[in-house]
This record gives structure tokens, sequence and C-alpha cells, in this order.
């Protein structure tokens, strides 16, 4: 039903130089895997088929990443680490990656207006790849396409956030409906602790309905003088409806130090020691 997902992947990772000098941040693996791949697979996961990819000056790696490396796979043919290639491999021959470029870091509501070319007329889902996440049972976004089968409405993924840390993400403010799901009747980006509306904090993973790009056509900048997916949603939730939705599982941080390091060795631990 949703098959297409949006990777906004032009940022720079300045938090990480000089590790991102000349490598994508989205690039920097979590053990042996690229943030990026991760992303992909939970969108794979969710039924999507078309992986529509905003890249920049400097993102090259990510193309080559997921095409094919004939080099690369006659030199290990019939050895040991043949299979090493074998996922990436079948996900770039089973699936389709469009790119284009956001040329000037106008914000993250921009980065999304820059998709609409890949995306058209048509419900998407948005994975911010330095979000990483692991859902409980199914993955954040195949849980997030359940709810849209009920409600057909953009959908942000929530946590909780306590204390000062709220001021690091979009907040709403939610009228809650169901368990764990919340209609949004507000969204304050970057809050400071006294003036955030709840504790609920919007993690890298949306679904969006196609009306957010006539949204974000009008919608100026906003916090840090950005062009802001918060702000628009914010209309959208007033225009329309948006729905929160409080994701199981968990959610490294990987855009920070902490946050990468802890996936790191949650990921080795969970999936890689012997
Ligand atoms: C972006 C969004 C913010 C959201 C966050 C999730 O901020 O603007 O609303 O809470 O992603 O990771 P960024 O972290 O890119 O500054």
């Amino acid at each position: 039903m949703i098959k297409k997902c949006l990777f906004p992947a032009a940022g720079y990772g300045t938090r990480f130089l000089p590790a991102t000098k000349a490598i994508p941040k989205e690039m920097l693996p979590i053990v042996n895997k690229p943030l990026i791949q991760y992303g992909v697979e939970e969108a794979i996961e969710a039924g999507m088929d078309t992986m529509a990819i905003i890249t920049g000056r400097g993102k090259r790696a990510i193309e080559d990443h997921f095409d094919i490396s004939y080099e690369l796979e006659h030199q290990i043919k019939g050895t040991s680490k043949e299979h090493l290639l074998r996922d990436i491999r079948s996900l770039v021959e089973n699936y389709t990656f469009t790119y284009t470029r956001q040329k000037q870091m106008l914000g993250l509501g921009h980065a999304v207006l820059v998709g609409e070319t890949l995306i058209g007329n048509e419900p998407f889902g948005v994975v911010l790849a330095d979000d990483l996440c692991e859902g409980e049972g199914k993955g954040v976004l195949a849980q997030m396409v359940e709810l849209y089968k009920k409600f057909r409405t953009s959908i942000v993924a929530v946590m909780e956030v306590e204390g000062e840390d709220i001021s690091k993400y979009g907040v709403i403010k939610g009228k809650k409906i169901e368990e764990g799901i919340y209609m949004v009747e507000d969204m304050v980006e970057k809050p400071s602790p006294q003036e955030a509306p709840s504790n609920l904090a919007v993690i890298g993973r949306y679904i969006l309905t196609p009306d957010i790009f006539d949204i974000l056509r009008a919608t100026k900048p906003g916090k840090g003088g950005e062009i802001q997916l918060t702000d628009a949603l914010k209309v959208q939730a007033k225009q329309n409806m948006v729905i929160a939705y409080r994701f199981k599982g968990k959610r490294f941080d990987c855009g920070s130090v902490q946050g990468f390091v802890e996936a790191t060795n949650y990921f080795y631990e969970k999936y890689f020691k012997q």
C-alpha cells in the first residue's frame, strides 16, 4: 500500500567529524553494516520497494553501496567470504533506488520537499537513518504501516523523553485516542523543557500523506532558520489529522557519539558475539 520510502541523507554529519569529512554519516557502520542499510531493510520489511534517497555533495558512496560491485564480487566469488555480500546484493537486485540532490541545506522540511519529484502523489514513509530502530515483534515502520491502514493520515513515531533532552526533538501535544495512539493537536520543534507541550518526542520515522508537499511549499523558515517538517505537520494536523504513535521497540540516536556506541554494543552483543 505504501511503496516508497524517503531517506533525507544530505546533512553534513558535523558531530562525527573528522570521520564524516569524506564519508557520508549514513555510511558509518554499526558493526559491519552502514546505518542507511538498516533503514532500508526496515522499509523493505514494511512492504516498501522503492527507496528515494535525498543526497548532496560528497554523498556518492551511498549510490555505490546500493549498486553492483563487479570487481569485488568477482574477487571473492568461490571464497569463504562470498556470503558477506549476499544480503546487499539481493537488496540491489530486488528493490529500486532513486536519488535526487538537495543542493542547499535548508532543513528537514526542505529535504522532504526536494523528494517530491521521487515520490509523486502517494503516501510514503520517511526514515532518518541516524535514528536506528529495532522494533518489538516487527519493525517500527511496519507497525506504522499497520496504523496507516486504519487512519489514512500522516503518522509520526514518538517516544517518551525526560528532562533537558526534550529540546533535541520535535515535541507533540496530543489527545490520547487509544493506548499509545494520539491525535496531534500541536507540535513544537526543539522547545526548551519549560515550553515543551509534553514529553512525547518525535523520532526519525514518519508516514506522510502527499498533501504535505503543498504545505511545505508554503512553510516559512522556523527554528534555526530552517524549513521544519514539524511546522508543516502542525499545519497538516489542523487542516486534516496527524497521528502520533508510541512505537514498540528500541531507538538509538546514532547522530550522537553516545547513541552510536550504545547501538554498536547492542547489535554486537545481540547479533555478532559468538
Ligand atoms: C529532526 C526533526 C525533529 C525530530 C528529530 C528526530 O531533528 O527536526 O523534529 O524530533 O529529527 O531525530 P534533527 O535531529 O535532524 O535536528
